[in-house]
């Protein structure tokens, strides 16, 4: 028997361990930051550039897939910069009044990095844009009859957004943005590269082909590679010998539902719905949501782009599509509609 202690991961006194081991897996500099080699060459100019000319950043926006390294982009784009961020998210600011604090607090080149800023209110969208623009913003010191707002200069700062719905974002917030980064998708080399390193850091022995098996089944994700690093770490530890191989990760894997192309319990159970539900579609999300008990919103955002990618789904004009790459990944035989559905990506 192995003592408990390390073991039990389950347990609610052990979240914390979790959320320390996060942010020590987070890359705090460019150069650790694996892959994505456009977007980091042009940030790099950026940042150069920016530091010659004694200048503020750009605003910047990140949007992209969950889990792909916006949040991790952001801060590490502050440490290279040598400036402070304040961190806020667009669903926690409810009235302008929430942001004038931050925006006074920021120096000459701070960044305000904005989560989740497709979800910002309307009113405060609009009180962004000058302060966006020409770093004022007019506070309001009164309502009803005798409103008044007086203009406020701010620091010239750094706005750095990030989403996960670029199309959610409207096309004058857009508009204020000079860089516009999108980050895809990780091939395998560059998951196994961050599998790699994440091992060293959390000290689990892993062999080059134990790494490739988590790397080509975590969605393309870093944070799902991680994660199951972490599992596969736990696995390895109480079923083997604690060092992880290709069998180690391959038995750990299929206990937590991961198939072969990476696909979870959910993607499964998506894309047979539209099989055995709707003979292969066209549905409609809210559809698909309500069938599999999910929210819509995730189902598009976390799980539809990752099915996409791979080929399993296909977004047409009247709703989405299994294509017949799903129909035979699951056993089934694909109808000849199926085969060449209408890519519609909107
Ligand atoms: N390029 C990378 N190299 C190494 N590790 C990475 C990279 N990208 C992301 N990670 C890891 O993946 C985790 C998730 O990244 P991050 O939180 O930045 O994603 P995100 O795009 O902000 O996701 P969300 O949309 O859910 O906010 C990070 O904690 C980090 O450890
Ligand atoms: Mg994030």
């Amino acid at each position: 028997m192995k003592p408990a202690g390390r073991t039990q991961i389950t347990t609610p006194e052990a979240l914390p361990d979790e959320r320390v081991t996060d942010a020590a897996l987070r890359p705090s500099r460019l150069d650790e930051f694996v892959g994505q080699s456009k977007v980091k060459e042009s940030l790099q100019i950026a940042i150069d550039a920016a530091k010659q000319r004694k200048e503020p950043l750009d605003h910047t926006l990140f949007f992209g897939p969950p889990g792909l390294g916006k949040t991790t982009l952001a801060l590490l784009m502050a440490r290279e910069l040598g400036v402070n961020v304040r961190t806020t998210s667009g669903p926690v600011l409810e009235r302008p009044g929430d942001l004038v604090g931050l925006l006074t607090s920021l120096k000459a080149g701070d960044i305000l990095f904005i989560d989740e800023i497709h979800r910002l209110r309307p009113a405060l969208e609009e009180f962004l844009y000058p302060a966006m623009e020409e770093f004022h913003v007019d506070v309001r010191i009164a309502d009803g009859p005798h409103a008044q707002t007086i203009p406020m200069a701010l620091e010239r700062f750094t706005l750095i957004g990030a989403t996960t719905r670029f199309g959610l974002l409207t096309p004058p917030m857009r508009a204020r943005f000079g860089l516009v980064e999108r980050l895809s998708y990780y091939p395998p080399d560059d998951l196994a590269q961050i599998l790699v390193r994440s091992a060293g850091i959390l000290a689990v022995p892993a062999d080059a082909a134990g790494i490739a098996e988590i790397a080509r089944r975590s969605r393309g994700t870093p944070r799902v590679a991680n994660r199951l690093l972490k599992r596969v770490r736990d696995f390895a530890q109480v079923r083997a010998n604690g060092k992880i191989t290709a069998q180690v990760a391959g038995e750990a894997l299929k206990r937590l539902d991961v198939d072969e192309f990476g696909l979870d319990d959910m993607d499964g159970r998506i894309l047979k719905t539209i099989i055995e539900q709707f003979d292969g579609g066209p549905v409609g999300l809210t559809t698909i949501a309500a069938a599999v008990g999910e929210d819509p919103g995730t189902v598009e955002e976390v799980y539809e782009p990752f099915l996409m990618q791979r080929g399993f789904l296909a977004r047409t004009a009247r709703g989405r599509c299994a294509t017949g790459a799903a129909y035979r990944h699951f056993g089934f035989t694909p109808p000849k509609s199926a085969e060449q559905p209408t890519m519609f990506d909107g």
